[in-house]
């Protein structure tokens, strides 16, 4: 019996050894110490012993088992921890590794300078006026003064979608619905910033690009005003030390009207290649309201005046910005996005 008892040990300490699964060592609890494990039948077959090995038998078999049990709880717990560290380095993650690179988005450039236009002239008391951009040749061309026999509508410059209609070529066009819709109060005092569209492709013109118009109306408005406000929003808009000069020029629906010029952001004036050494820079067209203009849409010339204004917002971008062709802003080439 103490042999017998010698040899299972030897084997369950062997077995127990070369267990390296879990479920391994389960069926070597249950055959050894499982209800109908050998240990316990053999406990149960003490009572057949001769009543002197009864104690002795009885005293090793309950070592055996004690041993037993201690041994693969030793081994499970091994196991255990072993699969943990499995585990642990399985999911092991470097943290000095570089980081992966998350692209943000930014806004774009045209954008930025729209926002800082409506930012500058709302704090003036501008609101902002709209309008479509498919829009009648009537508010496009008539009421501003062009009528049908006019250069400005020629086929070769515009685009028709019919006779009657034509994507804008200016934003001009919502000086007429504004003060249509708002006659005869005073005073108006708008900004219409928004797509407009021409037959234009080269690096200085795009067939679609933006522009933001103004208009004031009032008792009592002059060119002073318009210089005033556009002087101020030069400084704000391209810095403190920025000069305006106003040459005159033409447009059907202003009278007077001017061409305006900042003096240059790159030279501050003393010539250089951008300004074509004049030390000016031409930024928009402005004038006084034509009196034809301000009648068609319900305001009486006589007792009211207004100034108005329009300038391309792909010029001020390619300033502020240094950009040269005006291609990039629509090509969508992120190394530019991103500066
Ligand atoms: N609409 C003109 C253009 O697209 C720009 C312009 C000139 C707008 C003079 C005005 C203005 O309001 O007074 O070329």
């Amino acid at each position: 019996m103490r042999e017998k008892l010698d040899k299972l040990r030897d084997e369950l300490r062997s077995r127990i050894g070369v267990a390296t699964e879990l479920e391994e060592l389960e069926k070597t609890r249950v055959q050894f110490l499982g209800k109908k494990g050998i240990l316990t039948m053999l406990m149960r077959n003490i009572q057949e012993l001769p009543v002197t090995e009864k104690p002795l038998m009885g005293k090793l078999l309950n070592e055996l088992k004690q041993f037993a049990a201690g041994e693969i709880e030793e081994k499970k717990s091994q196991l255990l921890e072993k699969l943990r560290l499995q585990k642990q380095e399985a999911e092991r993650i470097d943290v000095t590794l570089p980081g992966m690179r998350f692209n943000y988005g930014s806004r774009h450039p045209i954008t930025l300078v729209l926002e800082e236009i409506e930012e500058i002239f709302t704090c003036m008391g501008f609101q902002i006026g709209e309008g479509p951009d498919v829009e009648l040749d009537h508010y496009n061309f008539t009421a501003l003064n062009m009528p049908p026999e006019h250069p400005a509508r020629d086929m070769q410059d515009s685009f028709y979608t019919d006779k009657e209609m034509l994507l804008r070529t200016h934003t001009s066009p919502v000086q007429i619905r504004t003060m249509e819709k708002m006659a005869p109060a005073l005073p108006v005092r708008i900004i219409a910033p928004g797509k407009v569209y021409r037959r234009d492709d080269d690096i200085t013109h795009s067939p679609m690009f933006h522009q933001v118009e103004g208009l004031a109306v009032d008792r009592g408005i002059s060119l002073a005003d318009l210089k005033g406000t556009l002087l101020l929003f030069v400084r704000e808009m391209f810095g403190r030390g920025r000069e305006i000069r106003l040459r005159p020029s033409f447009f059907p629906f202003t009278e007077p009207s001017a061409e305006v010029d900042i003096s240059c952001i790159i030279c501050n004036g003393r010539g250089c290649r951008t300004c074509g050494n004049s030390g000016w820079l031409e930024i928009l067209g402005a004038g006084l309201v034509h009196p034809y203009v301000l009648e068609v849409c319900g305001y009486d010339p006589e007792a009211v005046s207004g100034f108005a204004f329009g300038m391309g917002v792909e010029r001020i971008a390619m300033l502020k910005y240094g950009i040269d062709d005006i291609r990039l802003f629509y090509i969508n080439d992120l190394r530019m996005l991103r500066t």
